[in-house]
């Protein structure tokens, strides 16, 4: 699949990003269940993945009322998705640390991931995903916030490639702003690893509505 992607890339055929809703999901979770095995098997997630686990995981977008998943078009080939749905409708997991610390999970709308092929990264793909999430927030929900996790890992993680660029700074120019103390547990299986670990993953906020942040 990457390599005919990376084809496709090749013929210079523009990125269409399209916001997909409920049933019409259906048909592209096996391809979007890849795209998230392939992306996460990196640096920083490390993450094995599973097909049938991945495509379950996606479902829960198509029956949920609220959520949107972006697609990447390069002509026929979904080269990228993003996910967001109202955080009341993600994991108890993901929206115990809002209700500790305070935050409204009703006022808050969740984005989860959101995974480019490598050969399509800085063009404008992410940037993109960040808008169509934040239109779609605003288009079916009055939430005073966009949120989102990323995986904790220490700077001198035995994995992390040489002369890796963090998403920090990517994300401050989206508008978000890091809490490092909210944050939440996943349990995953690393690359080479025999059994899920523990991983620690902080939330970013940002504000869609004009409130103030929390
Ligand atoms: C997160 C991810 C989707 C970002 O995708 P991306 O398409 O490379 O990001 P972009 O190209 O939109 O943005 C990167 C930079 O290029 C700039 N850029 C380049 N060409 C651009 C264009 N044509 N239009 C707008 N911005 C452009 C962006 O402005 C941005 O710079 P800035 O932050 O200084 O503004 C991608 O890095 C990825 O898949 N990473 C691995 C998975 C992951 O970690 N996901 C996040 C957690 S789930």
């Amino acid at each position: 699949m990457a390599a005919r992607a990376a084809l496709a890339y090749e013929t210079g055929m523009s990125i269409r990003l399209q916001t997909v809703t409920g049933p019409a999901l259906l048909p592209l979770l096996p391809v979007l269940a890849r795209l998230r095995i392939s992306v996460f098997r990196e640096f920083p997630y490390l993450y094995e993945g599973d097909q049938v686990e991945e495509e379950t995981h996606l479902r829960a977008f198509a029956a949920s009322a609220s959520a949107g998943l972006i697609v990447a078009w390069d002509g026929e080939v979904a080269v990228g998705c993003a996910t967001c749905m109202r955080l009341t409708e993600a994991s108890a997991g993901v929206i115990a640390p809002f209700r500790a610390a305070g935050i409204d999970p009703e006022r808050v709308f969740y984005f989860g991931e959101s995974v480019l092929l490598p050969g399509y990264r800085g063009q404008g793909i992410g940037v993109g995903f960040s808008a169509a999430r934040e239109a779609h927030a605003r288009a079916v929900s009055d939430c005073d916030y966009t949120a989102f996790c990323a995986v904790i890992r220490a700077p001198d993680h035995p994995r992390r490639p040489a002369g890796a660029v963090g998403l920090e700074g990517f994300w401050r120019n989206r508008g978000y702003t890091p809490y490092p103390n909210l944050v939440c547990v996943m349990h995953w299986t690393e690359i080479g690893g025999a059994a899920e670990v523990e991983n620690r993953l902080s939330f970013w906020l940002k504000s869609v509505s004009g409130r103030a942040l929390p």
